[in-house]
């Protein structure tokens, strides 16, 4: 069944409560693909996932690495920015089938440039600025 929720975070930490709660709620769900803008919060939001796998150290944005690896939590948390990739193919190049495939938790920004990649129980998250630059709507979709 496909599950959609609607948030209204007023903070940073609000929207990384929203993860770090569904996290906690889903542990099964092992795919995110972040939606949203430069600037909506997919970095930010990503911090709220790693702490609640017991991951604390700082989470930096993936835009030049375009792969961040966490380990020392309960799982290892790959954190996936496709911003600068071109095509499908390059994601699939840079072993990213693997990441999906592996029993850590995957948290994609910019999902759209590699959607047919995406497994059926992705959990999407869409993050919209509203006109409090403090403010953001965060929806969530997933299969439960
Ligand atoms: N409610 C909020 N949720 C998330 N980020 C927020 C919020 N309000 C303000 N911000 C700010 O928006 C910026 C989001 O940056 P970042 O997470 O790097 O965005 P993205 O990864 O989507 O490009 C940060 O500077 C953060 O402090
Ligand atoms: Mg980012």
């Amino acid at each position: 069944m496909s599950v959609e929720r609607k948030y209204i975070s007023k903070s940073v930490e609000e929207t990384q409560q929203i993860a770090f709660n569904f996290v906690k709620e889903h542990p099964e769900l092992k795919v995110y693909a972040l939606h949203g803008n430069l600037g909506a919060g997919k970095t930010a939001l990503t911090a709220g996932i790693a702490a609640a796998l017991d991951i604390h150290q700082p989470i930096k944005s993936p835009t030049f690495t375009i792969i961040n690896e966490y380990a020392g939590g309960g799982l290892p948390l790959y954190h996936i920015d496709l911003y600068r990739l071109n095509s499908p193919d390059e994601a699939l190049m840079l072993g990213f089938e693997d990441y999906l495939e592996s029993n850590g938790v995957t948290v994609v920004e910019w999902p759209e440039r590699a959607s047919e990649l995406f497994p059926e129980d992705t959990v999407h998250i869409t993050l919209t600025p509203l006109d409090d630059p403090n403010h953001r709507e965060i929806r969530l979709f997933f299969y439960s």
